[in-house]
Parts: C-alpha cells; structure tokens; sequence
C-alpha cells in the first residue's frame, strides 16, 4: 500500500463525509485527477477564492480541454485573483484577459449587495506577478466599459463569475459570438444563483450551443463548429 493509497482513501472518505452535508464528491484514486487536485491547490494557495477546490478542478480540467482550440481566454469577476491563477496555471502560454469592476458588485435588481467582493486592481496584479506577460487587467463594467478593449478578439475558454443575472447575460451576448469552436465558456454560481440560471435559460432559449450543469455550482457551455465565431 503506497502514501498516495492512503491519501487517496482519506480524501475519498472526507468527500464522502462531506458529501453527506450536501458538498461534491470526486474520485481522486486516478492520477489525473490527483494531479489536476495538486495543481489547483498550488493555484489557490496565491488567492483566496470560494470556489471549492472541487469546482476548482472543474476549471483546469476545462482550460486544458481547450488548449487545442486557438484564441485568448477571459474571466470576468476576477474579486482577488483566486480562479484567476487555476486559470494561469491550467494553461501555457496562452493569454487571459481578466475584467472586473474592482469596486465590487455593480448595482442590479438582484438579492446581493452592491459593492460586495471590492477588490484592488494593483493587489491583483501583485498576486498574479508570475503571470504578468501573459495577463491583461481591464478596470471597469463588462461588457459596457471594457468590451470594447477586446471586441477584435476570439476566445477558447471564458469564466464568468459575476453574480448577477444582467451582467451574466451581457457577457454571454458579447463572448459567444467570440468563441472558436471547441470553445468552452463556464460558469460559477450555476444552479446556485437564480439570476444565473434565468440568463443561462434566456440565452439557450435560442443560441445553438451545448449546456451542462456540473456537479459543483458550475455549468458549462460548449460551442460548436456550426455556430463558431463569425
Ligand atoms: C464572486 S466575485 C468573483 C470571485 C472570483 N472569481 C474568485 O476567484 O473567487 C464576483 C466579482 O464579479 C465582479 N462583477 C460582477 N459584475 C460585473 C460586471 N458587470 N463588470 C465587472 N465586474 C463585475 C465583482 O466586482 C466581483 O469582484
């Protein structure tokens, strides 16, 4: 019986202690997935982020799912970096365009409060200074402010983590025109918050795509040749 037997057992049990409280549960025996499990836990360690260290695999497994696929990458709602560097990790060489408001949660008809995760531009940049040649900060609203920025641009993966059901909605009408096929755009907060939800449904309703709930708060979307960037 070998070390990683053991961890893989002990975590196998916590998950499935957890799992009874109502969290995710994962298999880490295979060792592709105890290796993407130690490369998003070195990823976290820069950030805090309360994406679960689950979800958190769910990021990286997709960002290298679509290293094949040219264009940069993006996230929006980008709070203190954490998502941000399992992103950066994830990938090589590729580009990351990184928007937030940096001022917090803009104001929306949504539950949550305006002005919550405020976080620092600057403070980001210094926690990402590893990635500095390979990232892009943009300051201000998505996609009102800051679109504009990238609007010649095409993407192969995009994390949203905004909250709210507006700016979810806006981000979806401005990237998936924007995405080379195999492109994959994820979502957090998804079935977790209502407004995510309702601009996913909205958006699907009638957009060509693939959409699948994973089994954190997370959904993904993935676009396909027959409705590929213009
Ligand atoms: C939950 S936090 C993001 C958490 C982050 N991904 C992490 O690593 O934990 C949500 C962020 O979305 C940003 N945000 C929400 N709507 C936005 C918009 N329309 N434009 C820019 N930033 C927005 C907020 O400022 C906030 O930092």
């Amino acid at each position: 019986m070998t070390f990683n037997y053991f961890k893989s057992r002990i975590q196998m049990s916590g998950h499935a202690a957890l799992g009874k409280l109502g969290f995710g549960l994962t298999n880490y025996r295979h060792p592709q997935r105890a290796e993407a499990l130690a490369n998003v836990q070195e990823a976290r360690a820069l950030a805090y982020t309360a994406t679960t260290p689950l979800e958190c695999v769910e990021i990286d497994q997709a960002v290298r799912a679509t290293l094949k696929v040219p264009g940069d990458m993006a996230e929006v709602g980008v709070y203190l970096g954490g998502t941000a560097a399992v992103i950066l990790n994830a990938s090589h060489g590729r580009h990351l365009h990184l928007f937030d408001t940096f001022a917090g949660l803009p104001d929306s008809g949504d539950y949550l409060v305006k002005g919550e995760y405020a976080g620092s531009m600057d403070s980001v940049s210094r926690t990402l200074a590893a990635y500095s040649d390979r990232i892009t900060l943009h300051a201000g609203l998505f996609p009102e402010d800051s679109g504009p920025d990238v609007e010649n641009l095409r993407f192969s993966f995009v994390h949203l983590d905004m909250d709210l059901y507006d700016g979810t909605l806006a981000a979806m009408r401005f990237f998936w025109p924007r995405m080379n096929p195999g492109g994959i755009l994820l979502s957090h907060d998804y079935p977790q918050i209502d407004g995510v939800v309702r601009a996913f449904h909205e958006f699907f309703a009638t957009e060509d795509g693939v959409l699948l709930p994973l089994s954190g708060q997370q959904c993904i979307a993935v676009k396909l040749a027959s409705n590929a960037a213009a």
